[in-house]
């Protein structure tokens, strides 16, 4: 495992997350031999604005049945299920946490979905798959962790078919100064690559991918993050929430991310691109 892989690792899934989330369920009530996407909908899409924001972007990129998607940074596959039950696409999701994966597996297994969604463990930027491979390449809250974006939006025109879709929810570099860390993505300025909005437009266009949305969403993640504290606020963490997937220090991610958006350290952007 190369020191990358290794500190993306240690970062997102330091223990054993799928035991972690059964355990959960258990405590929650949840019936493990009967699981549905609801009852994981309180942690499996770790990205700002859960389950609506990944039906609104795939709206927004026009997913129709039998689409074949492939999510890059698939995490405990919370997107890649709403994607095949709810869209019908078939999704190949691939992510660098072994513990991520394996997770992602096991709900999927036991929500029934395995026939049109599966995992695969690797890096993003050195990907497994042949050419033109899908129609769909779809991408939450990953792209922080890639310093070497030129490579991987070459990577993702090559395995898109000609006129295929890049949809992607990312959290960019604001105008004020870096983050406060932790955040959800890392820990420090080592595993974290923001590039400005820009930047990373010009960087597509020069990859060959044509831009149809782009959207700034900070006010409605920021939206979101404070309905988020304030409900906190109100009762105790709950036993199904974020914190099943976040191993450490949920309290100050959740805090430097709704700081940093408010003090113009970060910005999140929905957008979709054309292959
Ligand atoms: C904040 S989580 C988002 C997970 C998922 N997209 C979601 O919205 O539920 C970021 C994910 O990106 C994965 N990741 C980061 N860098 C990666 C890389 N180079 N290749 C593959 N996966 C990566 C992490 O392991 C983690 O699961």
């Amino acid at each position: 495992m190369s020191h990358y892989s290794e500190s993306l690792n240690q970062h997102y899934a330091p223990t054993n997350i799928a035991a972690r989330i059964l355990e959960r369920l258990q405590q929650a009530c949840k019936d493990l031999d009967a699981l549905s996407r609801d009852d994981l909908a309180a942690f499996d899409e770790f990205h700002g604005g859960g389950r609506e924001s990944t039906r609104a972007l795939a709206r927004l990129a026009g997913l129709t049945p039998g689409a074949r998607v492939l999510d890059i940074g698939s995490g405990v596959g919370g997107p890649a299920r709403t994607l095949a039950a709810e869209f019908g696409c078939n999704v190949t999701g691939i992510d660098i946490t072994a513990e991520y994966c394996r997770a992602a597996q096991m709900l999927t297994d036991r929500t029934g979905l395995n026939a049109q969604v599966a995992f695969q463990c690797g890096n993003a930027l050195d990907m497994p798959f042949e050419d033109a491979m899908f129609d769909v390449v779809w991408s939450q809250n990953t792209m922080m962790n890639m310093e070497d974006k030129v490579s991987l939006f070459k990577q993702v025109r090559r395995v898109l078919r000609p006129g295929g879709v890049f949809a992607f929810e990312v959290v960019l570099a604001g105008q004020a100064a870096g983050p406060h860390y932790p955040t959800f993505w890392a820990n420090s300025s080592s595993l974290s690559f923001l590039i400005a909005a820009e930047e990373m437009r010009a960087m597509l266009a020069s990859a060959g991918l044509r831009e149809r949305i782009w959207e700034d969403t900070t006010q409605r993640t920021l939206a979101n993050q404070k309905k988020r504290k304030q409900a906190l606020a109100k009762e105790a963490m709950p036993v199904l929430g974020l914190g099943v997937i976040v191993a450490a220090d949920l309290e100050a991610k959740m805090e430097n991310g709704m700081l940093n958006n408010e003090q113009g350290r970060i910005c999140t952007v929905e957008a979709v691109y054309t292959n």
